[in-house]
């Protein structure tokens, strides 16, 4: 279920669902090319971190996923997310700036294995 984050996503340049990964079986953490339905049945592209988040002050395992060109609000609601391809795993970076300089990599790499432009 998505569940707020701590807002800071948004004001990098990537809004993102992020879904607590409490009762689920954890897979390796990392960032992956994803599809995603969303409770109405619309299925979507993006980029998604598993893990903890060690740059920006750990946080409980969470699956955070970014979908593309989407802007609406889907707190509370079901999302299902596939983890379609692994793209590299968890990093702590020396820098936010650095961090988002690699996740605009990233966002461009999932969109190319999804044809997703
Ligand atoms: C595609 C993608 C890759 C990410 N990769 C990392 C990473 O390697 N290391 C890290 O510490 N956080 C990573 N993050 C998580 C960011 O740190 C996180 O989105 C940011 O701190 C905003 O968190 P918030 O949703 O709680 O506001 C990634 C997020 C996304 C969407």
């Amino acid at each position: 279920m998505v569940q707020k984050g701590r807002q800071l996503g948004r004001k990098l340049g990537f809004p993102t669902a992020n879904v607590p990964l409490a009762d689920y079986v954890a897979p390796t953490f990392g960032v992956y090319a994803t599809r995603t339905r969303l409770a109405d049945g619309r299925e979507l592209p993006g980029v998604a971190n598993v893990g903890v988040n060690p740059t920006t002050g750990q946080v409980e395992p969470r699956l955070e996923v970014w979908l593309f060109d989407f802007d609406e609000d889907i707190y509370g609601e079901t999302i299902e997310t596939d983890l379609v391809a692994f793209l590299r795993p968890e990093e702590k970076f020396p820098s936010i700036e650095a961090m988002v300089d690699q996740i605009r990599i990233d966002a461009r790499r999932a969109r190319d294995m999804l044809g997703a432009w």
